[in-house]
């Protein structure tokens, strides 16, 4: 079996751990279920080509068998998307579960039930691995949000489950952030966003190496104003990390990458919904006031650097340039829209459509974004970064 697509799938117990975790509310009713949307297309191969699906995720972190992080509320909307009743099993090992296998028809999807209810899952025990890599004939890993975890149902499984391949979402993940990433069309921007400085150094520093442009926002700011001796007010500032912030400044120079910081900001009196606030030059904070957003004139010159761009990678949630990306997308510029609070940030604005990549996953996409190795990948036969 080389990938997905060439696997012979008639009559396999296909094992695919997804990433199903998503938000539930109070009623256990599903919040977001882009996660759920994102792992169709591997099922939905899978079972037209008469598959029989053991589907395994985590939701949450439970500390044992916890009915509130049961999979259960998930069936509805999964049964849907697929267009086939999903059945569920009470656990994801064990007789009760190796009897509901046994009785699949081709062509049909067992939802086992949530993996972290054994503590063996986050502890990658391999006895526990084994008992799920028995219940089927092949591995599919299509939970890209989980891929830095090394679990046993993301890493350690693959030592006992051959052949051990990317599902769709995972292997399209890849293709963006670490694909198009490390060869990209050119001009190349990256936009960095984020309260701290300290989330995102190894980011930063990861993507100084590759891109052109580098565009920062969000609280982070207020540390590298300081660092270039500008007062900043009560502005959120990491002491610690004025340093640091100077030698990336000095490294982006070094590099060539043009490093814009905003030139003027939004700043209040206090942070209070009844505070007063004004847009000054960013070399301009009174004392005792401070900074909260990036101003108009800032957002233009964003806007005007990503003008000539044919990529752009985006890791924060700076919402004023969602609207540019959106017509970029649309002239033919990759878009690529790094996981967690920057898919909120797009979603907001209503572009989410037409970027060319959103990822799934938050932790995994930066660490991918970061340079490092991913355990859920580095384990499986075939996954490779193809750029885009
Ligand atoms: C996520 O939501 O980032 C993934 O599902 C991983 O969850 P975890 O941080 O609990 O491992």
């Amino acid at each position: 079996v080389g990938d997905l697509t060439s696997a012979d799938l008639k009559g396999k117990k296909v094992f695919v751990r997804a990433d199903l975790n998503v938000p539930l509310n109070d009623n256990q009713e599903i919040t977001d279920d882009t996660r759920i949307r994102a792992a169709v297309p591997t099922i939905k191969h899978l079972i037209q080509n008469g598959a029989k699906v053991l589907l395994s995720s985590h939701l949450g972190r439970p500390k044992g068998v916890t009915p509130k992080f049961s999979l259960a509320p998930l069936v509805p909307r999964l049964s849907e998307l697929l267009g086939i009743q999903v059945v569920k099993a009470d656990d994801c090992i064990g007789p009760e579960v190796e009897k509901l296998v046994a009785s699949l028809p081709d062509g049909s999807v067992l939802l086992l039930e949530n993996v972290r209810f054994y503590k063996e899952e986050e502890k990658n025990d391999p006895e526990f691995a084994k008992k799920l890599a028995s219940l089927a004939d092949l591995y599919v890993n299509d939970a890209f949000g989980t891929a830095h975890r090394a679990h046993a149902s993301t890493e350690g499984v693959t030592k006992f489950l051959k052949p051990s391949v990317a599902g769709f979402l995972l292997q399209k993940e890849l293709d963006y952030l670490v694909g198009a990433v490390s060869s990209p069309k050119r001009p190349f921007a990256a936009i960095v966003g984020g309260s701290k400085v300290s989330s995102k150094i190894g980011v930063i520093e990861s993507l100084l190496e590759k891109v052109d442009i580098l565009l920062l926002g969000g609280g982070m700011i207020f540390t590298f104003y300081k660092a270039q001796g500008i007062s900043v007010g009560s502005s959120l500032v990491e002491e610690d990390k004025l340093d640091l912030a100077t030698t990336l400044i000095e490294k982006a120079k070094a590099k060539g990458v043009s490093l814009l910081l905003p030139t003027d900001v939004v700043i209040a009196d206090k942070f209070a919904p009844d505070a007063n606030s004004k847009i000054v030059p960013a070399s301009a904070i009174p004392d005792g006031w401070m900074g909260l957003d990036i101003g108009p004139d800032s957002i233009k010159t964003f806007n005007d650097a990503l003008e000539t761009t044919k990529t752009v990678i985006w890791n924060g949630p700076m919402g004023a340039v969602a609207k540019k990306l959106a017509e970029l997308s649309g002239k033919g510029v990759t878009t690529i829209i790094g996981g967690g609070d920057s898919v909120a940030a797009v979603e907001k604005v209503g572009v989410a459509s037409v970027m060319s990549h959103i990822s799934t996953g938050g932790g995994a996409s930066l660490e991918l974004l970061e340079g490092k190795q991913l355990p859920g990948v580095l384990a499986l036969d075939e996954a490779t970064p193809v750029a885009v």
